[in-house]
């Protein structure tokens, strides 16, 4: 059965979009069909790490939702060269005129998530990540709602522990059926499993993985997907072992 995963964080730069991106390549790496949409409109981004620059999107998810396209239209297949599955991005449009005006005009939620059920039926996948805008906002609520399992990104910082501690709570409420933690960017000097623990323990929450901080993971800085680039990286080994966890 396909499986949508949301992807979120309450506070900005936790490393959702790195997240996503290395998801989606270890799952397409087992020959998964992976799409991958960027439904953060406003401050779209993750196109950078599939080696798209924002003025080579000629097709994005706004031309979905504002210009009558078909959603799969604006799939663009951005599979790495030796993976043995696909992965198609749906990207959001970077030019000006487009972003400001969802800021100004909004646009119909309820077609985005029309749009995501279409997505898994045309494209046949296996799996659909969506990379979120942090904090709550309609489209975030309506993408948990449709979803199969939330995966929400913190980083070991107070600010984050409220933030998260908010989001568990409306991802309760809204009973998506499955809530994961990942804990990323953890200082080297901290212990994994003390933090797994305590993290599991304060939201009551299953924790997928922590991730430790990463110098080559720094200095890849968005110019490609981590796990594409060092594929037998202990870090790699994490993602492999989140993306076990969303394939049960
Ligand atoms: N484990 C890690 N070790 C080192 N650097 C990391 C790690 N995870 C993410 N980063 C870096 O943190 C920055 C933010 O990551 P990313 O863009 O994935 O976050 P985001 O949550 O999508 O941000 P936004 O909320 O702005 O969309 C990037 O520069 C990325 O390279
Ligand atoms: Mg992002």
């Amino acid at each position: 059965m396909s499986k949508i995963i949301s992807v979120h964080s309450f506070r900005g730069g936790t490393g959702k979009s790195n997240t996503t991106a290395n998801l989606a390549a270890v799952l397409a790496m087992h020959g998964q069909r992976v799409g991958v949409i960027d439904t953060d409109i406003q401050s779209p981004g993750i196109h950078i790490l599939f080696g798209l620059r924002g003025d080579e999107i000629n097709t994005s998810l706004n031309d979905y939702l504002w210009h009558g396209k078909e959603i799969q239209e604006v799939a663009h297949d951005v599979t790495p060269a030796n993976v043995a599955g696909k992965i198609f991005l749906i990207p959001s449009s970077t030019k000006p005129g487009e972003i400001t005006r969802v800021l100004r005009e909004g646009y119909d939620a309820q077609r985005l998530t029309r749009g995501l059920r279409q997505l898994l039926d045309a494209l046949q996948l296996d799996t659909l990540i969506i990379d979120t805008h942090p904090g709550l906002n309609e489209e975030t609520l309506l993408s948990l709602v449709i979803s199969h399992t939330l995966v929400i990104v913190m980083r070991p910082d107070q600010q984050d522990y409220e933030g998260t501690g908010i989001t568990v709570q409306v991802a309760k409420e809204l009973q998506v059926p499955r809530l994961l933690l990942v804990v990323n960017n953890m200082p080297l000097v901290f212990d994994a499993n003390a933090v797994a623990e305590q993290v599991a323990k304060t939201y009551d929450c299953p924790v997928a993985a922590v991730l430790p901080h990463s110098e080559e993971m720094m200095n890849l800085a968005s110019a490609g997907i981590f796990a594409v680039r060092y594929p037998d990286h202990p870090l790699t080994a994490l993602y492999q072992k989140i993306a076990a966890q969303l394939n049960t």
